[in-house]
């Protein structure tokens, strides 16, 4: 993909398919959710990067149990257009998460395998808890059986970019989700 104006950059932007309006009132209930699972106990909120660095952010403002923060960069190596299970962490948490509550914020479950591998590896480490909340889901595309806590959203089997999710790392600060231009 080139980028060289402005007008290459538009044109890849098919449709909206979720505004920044329906992202706000799903984040109010995101925030609720977690907020009743740990009845005011302490969480370590994780967000993965890069991907859900945006959700992650405007989900934190949501929560009032009292909240701490962290962040894992992860790798998911691809075969053609789906992710194969290799995974690879490019940065770590900076604590040990024996003594925690965790939360992990994704940005998208696809063919689940990213997720399957990052909780197998926070779940060794022996968590208090363990709890996933993504922004999306896109379950016509599930290759291994995941599901989190709590989706904001189930979408049908497009490639979406914005609020966080980038297309050869554009589009991650566009403020809603939108359907992006393969051709
Ligand atoms: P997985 O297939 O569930 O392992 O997803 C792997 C990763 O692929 C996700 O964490 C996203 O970073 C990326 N991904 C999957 N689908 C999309 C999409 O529609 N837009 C942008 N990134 C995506
Ligand atoms: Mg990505």
């Amino acid at each position: 993909m080139e980028i060289n104006s402005v007008k290459d950059y538009e044109s890849r932007i098919k449709r909206v398919l979720i505004t920044q309006e329906e992202i706000k009132a799903s984040l109010k209930k995101a925030g609720e959710f977690i907020d009743s699972l740990y009845d005011g106990k302490p969480i370590l909120l994780v967000s993965v990067l890069k991907g859900s660095f945006v959700f992650m952010a405007d989900l934190a403002r949501e929560v009032t149990v009292p909240c701490e923060i962290g962040f894992m960069c992860v790798k998911s190596y691809f075969e053609g257009t789906s992710s194969s299970g290799n995974v690879s962490i490019v940065m770590d948490l900076d604590r040990d998460i024996s003594g925690y509550h965790v939360v992990v914020a994704e940005d998208i479950i696809d063919t689940g395998r990213t997720l399957e591998k990052l909780v197998e590896i926070l779940r060794a480490r022996n968590p208090l808890s363990l709890h996933v909340i993504t922004l999306l889901d896109k379950p016509d595309r599930r290759v291994v059986e995941m599901k989190a806590d709590m989706s904001l959203f189930v979408i049908p089997d497009h490639f979406v970019i914005g609020y966080g999710l980038d297309a050869a790392e554009y589009y991650r600060t566009l403020p809603y989700i939108a359907e992006y231009n393969e051709e």
